[in-house]
């Protein structure tokens, strides 16, 4: 684990005007599956605009712990594969620290391969349900050890021949996609996911992209089948790694609630699996203009210029939540200033992210004087305009670097400052998180031993 254990407090302010452009970190999602396709792909991946957070890095550290060369050079990373099916036993344990992703995906990735892999991560991560991706690689002949419940740690064997597999995804989840597609990638034959629920498409748009056949079909209820021909040749290629509209999601609600802010957003991913929390805030009455909007390889990308706006609640489509399942919590920070009720349901999956997302966005708007309901997979918040009479509490982040950011970003805008109990993990996936929003003008104020740190 590398980041560190000593928690570091940080403390939101009542803000006013933010104001300038920026640009967000790489897309975390198109990061990692960069390092992990370059590292399998046979030749040389260019990767710029990777996001530099502690997640994808340890993804980069298990790619090279098995064959891949992976380094950075000058603005851009490198990474030369070991072509697909000739990835190495790897000596050591992979260890993903909070990183459900690089986890779960590795674990396909090497879930047939006819050699033992060991998987550990932190007290989130080993917290966290690995079933859903073990079952297919069960399927598939994959021999597993795991702790009660399918948690990390996790060892995998792979059998001498892995089958192919039809797998129905029983949650909407792109990573147990994902897992499934990846692990058919050095099993002989078509290996078939049939997704009722589209989730982010980032797999499919980059293995196609580095050469496998993948074949894609939706019927008219939106199920969407998968084929992938199993053992493709793979080869590197150039990626610029868009900004991650995940991120976005913190300096976009800011500007939304921050009195005379007015700020832009550049280079942001516009995947329309990716943009359901933009389309949401824009029904809530936020005023954000889509701007520049074009094409930087193989995927929509724009800039976003941001206004203060009086929001208004309203009921979020269940259906929306695949396309912005990260961004419920800063939504429900959104939700806080906005005119009358804005109801969230369909939330089931938050309840198994880094930290129990629901109760952990419920508790901290609850400590800071937010009225809301928690419900067994939904999420109520009645909002106070203006932040009159909020703020004022401190919020346990339980490890999530989204809980934490959010509730920065709801002290910006409430009477009086909100604390968190531990930034750190904002280094997972959004480092240059206070550097940008300082820059914005907003008054965050980290504790002493985090200055200390990082002078
Ligand atoms: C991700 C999928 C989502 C998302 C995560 C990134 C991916 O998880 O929450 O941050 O890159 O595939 P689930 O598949 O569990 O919904």
């Amino acid at each position: 684990m590398s980041h560190s254990s000593v928690p570091s407090p940080a403390t939101a302010r009542k803000s006013e005007n933010l104001s300038g452009t920026i640009r967000v970190p790489g897309d975390k999602s198109i990061s990692h599956r960069s390092l992990m396709f370059g590292g399998l792909a046979s030749g040389e991946t260019l990767i710029s605009g990777l996001l530099e957070g502690e997640d994808v890095l340890a993804t980069g550290r298990a790619m090279e712990a098995m064959g891949a060369k992976v380094s950075r050079e000058g603005g851009r990373w490198r990474v030369v594969g070991t072509g697909n099916g000739a990835l190495l036993e790897p000596n050591e344990t992979l260890d993903f620290g909070n990183a459900g992703t690089g986890c779960r995906l590795t674990m396909g990735l090497v879930g047939p391969y006819h050699m033992t892999t060991r998987f550990v991560g932190d007290a989130s991560l080993s917290r966290r349900p690995m079933k859903r991706v073990l079952d297919p690689l069960r399927q598939m002949g994959v021999a597993v050890e795991a702790e009660a419940g399918d948690r990390l740690p996790v060892t995998l064997r792979g059998p001498k021949s892995p089958a192919p597999i039809t797998y129905r995804v029983p949650v909407a989840s792109a990573q147990v996609k994902s897992a499934v597609l990846l692990a058919g990638l050095n099993v002989p034959g078509v290996t078939t996911v049939v997704e009722p629920v589209m989730t982010r498409d980032h797999t499919e748009k980059m293995l196609a992209g580095f050469g496998a056949t993948l074949e894609v079909e939706e019927d008219a209820d939106g199920v969407r089948t998968i084929r992938l021909e199993g053992q493709p040749e793979l080869a590197g290629r150039t990626i610029d790694v868009p900004g991650d509209p995940s991120s976005a999601a913190f300096p976009l609600v800011a500007g939304l609630i921050v009195p005379g802010a007015d700020i832009v957003i550049e280079n942001v991913l516009m995947n329309p699996t990716r943009t359901g929390l933009i389309t949401t805030l824009q029904e809530m009455g936020g005023q954000i203009d889509i701007v520049n909007w074009r094409d930087a390889g193989g995927e929509d990308v724009a800039d976003l210029q941001v206004r203060f706006s009086d929001l208004k609640g309203i009921t979020v489509p269940p259906q929306r939540a695949p396309s912005m399942i990260d961004e419920y919590p800063v939504l429900a920070v959104a939700a806080a200033f906005a005119e009358g009720e804005t109801v969230m349901d369909g939330l089931d999956e938050l309840r198994v992210k880094e930290s129990d997302r629901l109760a952990a966005v419920a508790r901290g708007l609850e400590r800071n004087g937010v009225d809301c309901t928690e419900g067994e997979a939904s999420l109520t918040v009645r909002g106070a305009p203006g932040g009159r009479g909020l703020g004022g509490g401190t919020v346990e982040t339980h490890l999530d670097h989204r809980i934490a950011m959010a509730f920065l970003v709801l002290g910006l805008a409430t009477e009086k400052p909100v604390e968190i109990d531990d930034s750190n993990m904002v280094a997972t996936s959004f480092p240059q998180f206070f550097d940008l929003m300082g820059e914005l003008g907003a008054e965050i104020e980290l504790s002493a031993a985090r200055d200390g740190a990082k002078s």
